[in-house]
């Protein structure tokens, strides 16, 4: 497989526009803005990049949203060859739209690419499709407080073909859904469903790549959650069953009463999120050390009983940092979803969501213009 890398391509590929006859007033814009959910709309706009094996990356267009044409035979249909990203897109107080380390999702997606054997689109690109897409679509970023235009860059199997082999063709595509809160209640504390009958991913497995498989392995076990009343179901490793991995969308922190952070080490079974890399380094600014390491489930439960574990929190792109309060399983219950929000994680959030609208200074440089 051939495959375009940031040397090859120093510059964009260059994009055309179609304008969308149907695009959405003003008005309608700004009733589904004052209120925008998680997931629910999206804006006017796509964008659209083609993979041959013989050519490359090829047209690259910024297209009217709407379905795509798929042949029945398509191969992401049969064997899930498809990755995608989630990043953000804020609008600061004057007017510009900005993103957060989008670098870091590009990189990610290169990586999940090589992992399912799809094609790696440069860096360049990735950065280019966002502002492309946020060219028309601007007017879409949300500016009430702790909204955003969720942006969702995938990639997918598109070629024809029932062997079982890596695709000859694929597409990337970006759409954007205008976000609010991730969770119904806001940043309440939430209850997390342990799962004990189900893994997410193995050695050797998935895990750290960002592809539709990982997430339709933990429906089932969501399901399971929303039926104990928890908005969230937490894996455990799946050699052993106890050890912490992740959230089905989520990772995981606990923070010790003398302020250090433990988290699950990456060892290529969970994600590697950015937010978890935010995390990280702004405890470590603040001063706090930060173990990454295995965690076993019954540190938590012990560390809660005796006061050694004081907050436990998860953080990602759609969720930025919300509280656990409760940890349900078949067995047991640790903590009190009652208790209200750690003020460590409170203050974690704040500042790091000051970064990414730009109320605070950016002093690690994550922060990239998009409009
Ligand atoms: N783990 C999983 C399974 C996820 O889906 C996400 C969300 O993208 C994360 C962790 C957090 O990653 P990030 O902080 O890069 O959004
Ligand atoms: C994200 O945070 O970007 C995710 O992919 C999580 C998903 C549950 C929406």
């Amino acid at each position: 497989m051939t495959t375009t890398t940031d040397t090859a391509t120093a510059f964009p590929l260059a994009f055309t526009t179609t304008p969308s006859q149907a695009a959405r007033d003003q008005a309608e814009r700004d009733a589904i803005l004052a209120s925008p959910g998680f997931g629910k709309h999206f804006t006017d706009h796509m964008v659209q990049i083609t993979w041959t094996l013989d050519d490359g990356w090829h047209d690259a267009a910024v297209v009217p949203y709407g379905p795509i044409s798929l042949d029945p035979a398509a191969s992401v249909l049969h064997y899930a060859q498809e990755i995608f990203e989630g990043l953000k897109a804020y609008r600061h107080a004057d007017g510009s739209i900005w993103t957060f380390r989008p670098e870091a999702n590009g990189l990610r997606l290169q990586r999940s690419a090589r992992r399912l054997a799809l094609p790696e689109l440069s860096v360049v690109d990735f950065l280019e499709s966002l502002r492309q897409l946020i060219a028309v679509d601007g007017a879409w970023v949300p500016s009430a407080p702790e909204t955003s235009l969720y942006l969702r860059p995938f990639m997918y199997a598109s070629e024809s073909f029932l062997g079982v082999r890596a695709a000859q063709k694929v597409d990337y595509r970006v759409i954007a859904s205008p976000a609010g809160a991730y969770f119904h209640g806001g940043v309440e504390p939430v209850s997390i469903w342990l799962s004990t009958d189900y893994t997410r991913a193995g050695r050797g497995g998935l895990g750290a790549a960002k592809t539709g498989g990982n997430y339709a392995a933990s429906l089932l076990p969501q399901a399971e959650a929303y039926q104990h009343g928890c908005a969230q179901v937490l894996f455990l490793d799946s050699e052993e069953g106890k050890y912490l991995e992740e959230l089905g969308g989520m990772n995981l922190f606990l923070v010790r009463h003398d302020g250090t952070l433990i988290t699950p080490s990456l060892r290529g079974t969970i994600l590697e999120g950015i937010t978890r890399e935010s995390v990280i380094q702004l405890a470590k600014d603040r001063g706090h050390a930060v173990e990454e390491r295995p965690v076993a489930v019954d540190e938590w439960r012990d560390g809660v009983a005796s006061g050694e574990i004081t907050e436990v929190f998860a953080c990602g792109t759609a969720a930025v940092i919300t509280p656990i309060g409760e940890l349900k399983s078949p067995d047991f219950s640790i903590g009190d979803p009652g208790r209200g929000a750690g003020e460590f994680t409170m203050s974690l959030r704040q500042e790091l969501t000051d970064i990414q609208y730009g109320r605070r200074p950016d002093r690690h440089g994550w922060l990239h213009r998009l409009g």
